[in-house]
């Protein structure tokens, strides 16, 4: 059994490169299969849910080379439009290819996504947007088969602004005739990324980064290289981590913009923050304050995914900060495993409520999910003594190399395989 070992209470200084951003390269290695041709993705991070998505590519047909960071897609070959159910069991953006196969061949069979660990997760906004540009969805015995002898473009709302739908239905859009206008689309900025990715390609889409989005349907004209953005979240983490431990941290290859809210937070709670388009400082002390009413929300709002983080980060602050998660319905399951460091977290529905306490103390945790495990390593480099952080393989979905990142930063941590 794989476990991280965090010996906490080490001031942490430095500067570290962000990875790509996952929750952008996976709808970006969906797209791919659009163009029957090559792509090169530079700063791919090297994660599992990169590989998952990588062995979905190579069961279609297509070919993926990994060279560094740089991962070539040739979707020339590609001969398959389904999803076998192991594939699609290992991540919830599985069911991004299901746009994409269909944009492609007009016909695409899956299984449900996995991934529900943070309550139900439906797909019913994805489906509805493939039956508005005219797919046949049929659902039975726990697979999904969709046919079209035809995309059409037309006007679709979407009755609130789901990130994998948004993205699901842009990758359709792109196979369909004539043009579609997507209303109450999610304004993330990996919805950006993936938009700029596809006009690499040239795709025409438009509009990207507001709620409104329209696509042309054109099929991909050329190959393309790509350079994936900064991950905001792993970011996010890193500036948690410290502003926790205390110390000074300069994230480089970053885009300042899109962490406004967490900075703004980590601010409040006491840090000093300085930022450029590309890069931030962040300085702690590591005594920090209780912040107001943390409220996730879609992008420009606060980020689900930081959350947690964000709530280790407070663990040991002055007072006591509430956090609303309005995203998730189960996304505290960290909190039980911050308890055992000593954390004094109350939770009632969507509500946490979080009281620092002076101290946390190492113990031995387990991961429940991707952001929950990142927490544990913040919350580890805060605490006195041993944190053993276990079932690590969920923050491998996300982040690429923490253990060398925060030793880079001069916490004392190890991974224990
Ligand atoms: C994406 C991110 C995830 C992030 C989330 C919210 C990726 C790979 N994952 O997930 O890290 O936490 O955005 O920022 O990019 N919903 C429905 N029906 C649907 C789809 C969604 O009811 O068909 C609901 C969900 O249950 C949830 C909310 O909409 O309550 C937001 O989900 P969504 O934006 O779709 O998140 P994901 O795309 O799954």
């Amino acid at each position: 059994m794989s476990q991280i070992i965090i010996q906490g209470g080490k001031r942490l200084e430095g500067t570290l490169r962000v990875q790509g951003a996952k929750n952008s390269v996976l709808p970006i290695l969906a797209a791919t299969i659009l163009h029957p041709g090559r792509t090169v993705l530079h700063r791919c991070p090297r994660l599992t849910d990169v590989d998952a998505s990588v062995r979905i590519l190579r069961h279609l047909g297509c070919e993926a080379k990994w060279e560094g960071d740089d991962l070539t897609v040739d979707a020339a070959g590609m001969s398959r439009w389904d999803v076998p159910d192991h594939l699609m069991r290992e991540m919830r953006s599985s069911v991004i290819f299901l746009g994409a196969i269909l944009a492609r061949f007009g016909w695409a069979e899956m299984s449900y996504p996995g991934g529900c660990e943070l309550g139900p997760r439906p797909i019913d906004l994805h489906l509805d947007a493939l039956r508005k540009l005219g797919a046949e969805v049929l659902e039975e015995g726990g697979g999904i088969r969709c046919e079209t002898k035809g995309l059409r473009g037309r006007e679709l709302a979407l009755s609130l602004p789901s990130v994998g739908a948004t993205e699901n239905a842009i990758l359709a859009a792109c196979g369909a005739e004539g043009e579609t206008v997507l209303i109450n689309a999610a304004r993330e900025p990996e919805i950006v990324d993936l938009q700029r990715f596809l006009r690499a390609l040239g795709c025409d889409v438009r509009g990207a980064g507001s709620s409104t989005v329209c696509v042309r349907g054109r099929r991909p004209t050329h190959d393309a290289e790509y350079t994936v953005m900064p991950d905001r979240i792993a970011a996010a983490t890193y500036l948690s981590a410290v502003a926790a431990a205390g110390g000074e941290v300069e994230l480089t290859g970053v885009d300042y913009r899109h962490l406004s809210t967490v900075t703004a937070a980590l601010q409040e709670a006491g840090c000093r923050v300085a930022g450029e388009p590309d890069r931030v400082v962040l300085r702690s002390t590591g005594a920090l304050r209780a912040i107001g009413t943390v409220q996730t929300a879609p992008y420009p709002g606060f980020p689900t995914d930081a959350q947690a983080v964000l709530m280790a980060a407070l663990l040991r602050s002055r007072g006591s900060t509430v956090f609303v998660e309005n995203i998730f319905e189960n996304r505290y399951r960290h909190v039980d495993e911050l308890r055992r460091m000593g954390a004094s977290v109350s939770v009632a529905g969507r509500v946490a409520v979080v009281t620092g306490v002076p101290r946390l103390c190492g113990a031995a945790v387990r991961c429940t999910d991707l952001r929950g495990g990142a927490a544990l390593l913040v919350a580890g480099a805060a605490a006195e003594g041993e944190t053993a952080i276990s079932e690590i393989h969920h923050i491998r979905r996300g982040y690429e190399d923490p253990v060398r990142d925060l030793r880079a930063l001069g916490a004392e941590i190890r991974l224990e395989e």
